[in-house]
């Protein structure tokens, strides 16, 4: 990506960004976690793939391949027994790991496995692995996590969350472009600047956290040339907060407010059959205590809904009619190309086989650069 005084160019055409067939690997939102109780079994799609997950008596989430492998029922229809989920149709019973167990009238067991996927909980949602094993965090709010470090921590995942923070949920919704377009709503700072009048101009740095996160900050003040950026001015000196931080190029975090109170408004998209989006948010803040403490959570949880809708709002304006295509990119979009070019360097599966789409081109590449690296060291050997 070449990058001048007044203009940016793109030097490739995109293989995973703004794609119809293909996604990132990576935490993926499946269900809010009130709709899976002990004992209760769901069917879910995403992604082009059908699965089905149940909450075992301890509690536990087990989430596999939705039909049976002895002939192919829905095990959605079936019945959780202990932590243990059996088919309706010929009993076969089967583990949380995905084991048969049991298999009725045969009087032995036969090596039969369902594909297990792993499945964890953040703010009151389920979420899924869609790759083999985890290699990163599930999405989480930096700012709450208390210290950068523990965003590649998965040990305070593990916590009991709901001692301290609060949460409420957005509405499911789905929008008529692909996730990725509506992902750089977000971080179009051009557009902040113009359509939404704002008294405050936004200047956004990136930062990238892991080869899977990347955060945007605004570095500007309030603008004094508007009535609103003078009065915000007066009372306000320090740099507003927006900060926006995606995970898997899906999940979006949007920190947003002065230094004394900040809202979080969690975004968070999947590609559904159409190639377009399908959503829901999720608002958190910080748990406060006290009788007091409960109403100033819920105030600042129907404050946060009430930003997320105005932005709802406005968006639905701009992207059900969009044909996305960046031709004349200018230095006000650089946080735009930064996102395609961080999207183009994520782990990419297949929409539906959830198979690992690899681009050609980009391996012939990297094995020219080998190459050409392994050449150089001979000569100085
Ligand atoms: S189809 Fe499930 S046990 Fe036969």
């Amino acid at each position: 990506m070449n990058v001048t005084t007044n203009t940016i160019r793109l030097n490739h055409q995109t293989v995973t960004f703004n794609h119809s067939e293909r996604f990132i690997e990576g935490w993926y939102w499946l269900i809010p976690s009130h709709k899976v109780r002990n004992s209760q079994v769901k069917a879910v799609s995403i992604l082009g793939r059908e699965l089905v997950i149940y909450r075992g008596q301890n509690g536990k989430l087990a989430c596999f391949d939705a039909y049976c492998p002895h002939m192919g029922a829905h095990l959605a229809k079936g019945k959780v027994e202990e932590n243990g989920l059996r088919c309706c149709f010929h009993h076969w019973k089967f583990n949380s790991n995905g084991t048969c167990t049991e298999i009725p009238y045969l009087g032995k067991n036969i090596p039969i496995q369902l594909k297990n996927w792993h499945v964890a909980e953040k703010y009151g949602m389920v979420w899924i692995w869609t790759g083999d094993t985890p290699k990163q965090s599930l999405p989480l709010i930096p700012e709450l996590e208390h210290e950068t470090g523990n965003i590649l921590s998965r040990k305070r995942n593990q916590n009991n969350e709901s001692n301290w923070i609060s949460y409420a949920y957005g509405d499911y919704f789905e929008v008529s472009c692909h996730p990725h377009i509506v992902m750089i709503h977000a971080i179009d700072s051009h557009h902040f600047n113009t359509n939404n009048k704002l008294s405050l101009e936004l200047i956004l740095n990136k930062k990238q956290i892991n080869e899977n996160v990347i955060v945007f900050s605004n570095i500007s003040r309030s603008r004094e040339d508007y009535f609103w950026g003078k009065l915000i001015h007066y009372f306000y000196k320090s740099v507003i907060t927006y900060s926006i931080c995606s995970w898997y190029g899906s999940t979006t975090i949007v920190t947003l407010g002065p230094d004394f109170l900040h809202f979080y408004i969690i975004f968070t998209l999947r590609l559904n059959a159409e190639g377009e989006t399908e959503g829901c948010s999720l608002f958190v803040t910080k748990k406060r205590r006290g009788l007091f403490g409960w109403i100033l959570n819920k105030f600042i949880l129907w404050l946060t809904k009430m930003i997320d809708n105005y932005s709802s709002i406005y968006q639905s304006q701009i992207f059900e009619h969009i044909n996305f295509n960046l031709k004349t990119p200018i230095k006000a979009d650089h946080a735009i190309l930064q996102f395609i070019n961080y999207v183009e360097k994520q782990k990419t599966r297949s929409w539906g086989s959830w198979v690992i789409f690899e681009d050609t081109s980009r391996r012939v590449k990297k094995e020219e650069e080998k190459n050409m690296w392994s050449s150089k060291g001979e000569g100085t050997d």
